[in-house]
């Protein structure tokens, strides 16, 4: 144990991060080599140069934006059943699985657990999760097939989701026969001086990499592999909190292979020039998504020859995959973004510091970043009524909340 203290402090030194084991002596055995395992995992190049990039301006603003071409799902006409009938034969041969990325923590709404055991207030009260099942398991049928489903949690929540699943008897799906669960990587939070921090805990102060972490996760979990043993091809990749989310869905997946890309999205076209979503676009001649932090008034209100906004498809975590893009995606480090969050931490007497306002840095990755990987996807646009009823808010704040997407749910599947 000695030489491994030694050995973690040199290296704690060396990036001025010596503090990390201030309470180290306080900690029971099993805490301690937690501590130890945790800081011996910690890429601190990787820290330093995060925390030097709080500093820098964003990266973005030499970048080439341009349109980028999309298909609208009701203006396909003769090829709608050509690309539904190679899709439905892929589906068929079960070829397809679905991702859903419930690792997130949710902070917007409110809710005390994972996202996915949030009943959105219907008749039913099935939950985000099992809703989302419903669809996997009306959409297997008629295929005859059973989708496996593979679920991202993040260390935080992840005994909680799968006891959630235990509860409910995993809804009818069969655990490790077609529902998969692996947890998402994280990264420590530091503060402004770029000091990591410690949790109540004694431990590191670790947060979930972003729902860019998918690919790598995927990777490094052996999911991709077991899908490959399963004969599976294809990925949807969804988040758990639409639930209008359509996740088997033989045009967008008739369209990548008819097409030979290996990326398709689903867009729904933005309610108006101003909505704050991200848009596909292109970047540096590659497939992107901007933000609308970085897109200006005029870019947003720019339409073309018949009148549909430049940059009007919306980015709504609808993603189709190959395997085998998501195996290349994964072998790559994305870009991290900074967030500048509220975050509880030990300080160095020992005294747990509950600030009310943002005190920590908190690095993500975002799932898009990954899209320049491709030269060519493919981008379908669906109608939002029939595919994205997210819940992000609490009701008071009113939009894309519970009330919003029970409403959007019950229209869609005639319930009132
Ligand atoms: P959001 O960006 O909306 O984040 O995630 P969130 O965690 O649900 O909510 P806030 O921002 O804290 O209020 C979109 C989807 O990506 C997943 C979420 O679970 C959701 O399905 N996600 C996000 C992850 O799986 N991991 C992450 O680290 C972040």
């Amino acid at each position: 144990m000695d030489i491994r203290i030694n050995e973690v402090k040199g290296v704690l030194k060396k990036y001025g991060q010596e503090h990390l084991l201030n309470h180290y002596e306080t900690l029971d055995e099993e805490h301690q080599k937690e501590l130890l395992d945790q800081i011996e995992k910690i890429d601190f190049d990787l820290v330093k140069r995060l925390y030097e990039d709080t500093k820098k301006e964003s990266k973005y603003g030499q970048d080439k934006i341009t349109p980028i071409e999309y298909l609208d799902k009701y203006k396909l006409y003769d090829d709608y059943k050509h690309y539904e009938n190679i899709g439905k034969k892929a589906i068929k041969e079960g070829k397809l699985a679905a991702v859903t990325m419930a690792g997130g923590q949710g902070t917007r709404l409110g809710h005390n657990g994972p996202k996915g055991t949030y009943d959105i207030g219907l008749e039913s009260h099935k939950s985000l999760f099992e809703l989302l099942c419903d669809g996997l398991k009306e959409e297997g049928k008629k295929y005859d097939v059973t989708i496996p489903w593979f679920i991202m949690t993040s260390r935080e929540n992840n005994k909680a989701t799968i006891e959630f699943f235990e509860k409910h008897k995993y809804f009818g799906y069969q655990k490790d026969r077609n529902i998969f669960f692996f947890i998402q990587g994280e990264l420590p939070m530091i503060d402004t001086e770029g000091k990591i921090l410690i949790g109540e805990d004694g431990l590191i102060k670790q947060a979930a990499d972003g729902h860019g972490g998918i690919y790598e996760s995927l990777v490094k979990s052996g999911m991709t592999a077991k899908m490959k043993q399963m004969g599976i091809e294809w990925v949807f990749i969804g988040g758990v909190d639409n639930c209008l989310v359509k996740m088997v869905d033989p045009v967008l997946m008739g369209i990548a292979i008819d097409k030979g890309v290996t990326v398709a999205c689903k867009s729904v076209v933005k309610a108006n020039p101003q909505e704050k979503v991200g848009v596909f676009c292109k970047r540096n001649g590659k497939p992107n998504v901007i933000e609308y932090s970085e897109i200006t008034e005029e870019m947003a209100e720019a339409r073309d020859a018949e009148g549909e906004l430049l940059y009007g498809e919306s980015h709504i975590l609808c993603n189709l995959f190959s395997v085998s893009a998501i195996e290349r995606m994964g072998a790559e480090p994305l870009p991290y973004h900074v967030a500048y969050k509220k975050a509880s931490y030990m300080d160095r007497d020992g005294k747990l510091i509950v600030p009310d306002s943002p005190n920590a840095y908190k690095f993500e990755a975002f799932l898009f970043d990954a899209f320049g990987e491709v030269d060519e996807m493919a981008v379908l646009r669906v109608k939002r009524e029939e595919e994205f009823a997210p819940v992000k808010n609490a009701d008071t704040v009113g939009v894309d909340c519970p009330k919003t997407a029970r409403q959007l749910y019950k229209k869609f599947h005639n319930l009132d």
